[in-house]
């Protein structure tokens, strides 16, 4: 049996220890990280994503901005509005909620953010500076919180090989950018890759980012292998009803690993805490004013 990698307690402890910076930020320099989240349209799960975020934004003792738009509302509006929340000073970090309605650029939008504020990492500046190994952009929460999660378990991960299945650009692409400022060897796979099972097999460190319910399999994998799970996918129960499952088949790969993050409880909530992160980095940045300790 593997040794699971709780996200659901690494964050806990990272949401704690944000809150007592925060903290400290507001007593030493009458700093409040503000975070702005911008929500177009009515799509039930990104209304959830949004109204988690409010309230975990608030209880590690940060101001909260909720932006409720329309579904039909023009792209323009919605630049103007961001235009508004780059200029607000109370404001350090923006995220606008994905997807949005096609009828809006999603690229223009997220490059309409300042960059300080780009809270998500998703502005071109930021993906450009994760690519060329820099420390001063912003990190996508995703793949931040499971290289924290990867660090913390196996220490240095230099000379490690590591693939990474999936390569979109919020989680796949940075997740790998990620692993090669560490020091891996980085394969990046996807639906093209040929022999996909014996090149998951030569791996130590395995990030699955493809939304293919259980498609990995415990004989995919090196045995003492490190597994991290971004998928979250629902799928029908036997017996009826809904549950949630990863990319990789759980019960079969937790025999061959040597620990493995599960779904859910893994990667999931490192994601929000990981936004509060990046909010008040940033804010600590904005403010030329180092992050307490
Ligand atoms: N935990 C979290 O907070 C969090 C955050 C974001 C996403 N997620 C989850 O992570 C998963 C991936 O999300 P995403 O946004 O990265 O998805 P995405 O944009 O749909 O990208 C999926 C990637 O998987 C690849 N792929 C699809 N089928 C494949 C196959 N049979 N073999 C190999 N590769 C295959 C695709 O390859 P091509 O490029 O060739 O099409 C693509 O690169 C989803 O389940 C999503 O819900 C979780």
């Amino acid at each position: 049996m593997s040794k699971i990698i709780s996200g659901t307690e690494f964050s806990a402890k990272l949401r704690a220890e944000i809150k007592r910076k925060v903290s400290k930020l507001k007593q030493d320099h009458s700093i409040v990280p503000g975070l702005a989240v911008v929500l177009v349209g009515e799509d039930p799960a990104s209304q959830i994503y949004v109204r988690n975020k409010g309230v975990q934004t608030k209880e590690a003792g940060m101001n909260s901005y909720e932006h409720k738009l329309a579904d039909d509302t023009s792209e323009k509006d919605l630049l103007d509005l961001i235009d508004q929340i780059n200029r607000d000073n109370s404001v350090h970090g923006i995220l606008v909620q994905l997807p949005l309605p096609k009828h809006i650029n999603e690229h223009a939008v997220i490059n309409s953010i300042a960059v300080e504020k780009d809270v998500d990492g998703f502005h071109l500046s930021n993906v450009g500076l994760l690519a060329t190994g820099s420390n001063e952009g912003i990190v996508p929460c995703t793949p931040l919180g499971s290289i924290m999660m990867l660090k913390d378990h196996l220490g240095d991960l230099s000379g490690k090989k590591a693939i990474v299945v999936g390569r979109s650009n919020i989680v796949g692409k940075p997740m790998a950018a990620l692993l090669l400022k560490e020091s891996c060897t980085v394969t990046i796979a996807h639906s093209r890759t040929k022999n996909l099972k014996e090149e998951c097999r030569q791996a130590d460190i395995l990030v699955a980012a493809v939304g293919r319910p259980e498609m990995i399999k415990g004989d995919w994998i090196k045995p003492g292998a490190t597994i991290i799970d971004v998928g979250i996918n629902r799928i029908e129960k036997e017996e009826g009803g809904t549950k949630l499952v990863g990319d990789v088949e759980f019960s079969s790969a937790n025999e061959v690993a040597e620990a493995m993050t599960p779904v859910p409880g893994g990667v999931g909530p490192m994601t929000i805490a990981c936004l509060l992160h990046n909010a008040l980095q940033q804010a600590c940045r904005i403010n030329n004013v180092d992050v307490p300790d």
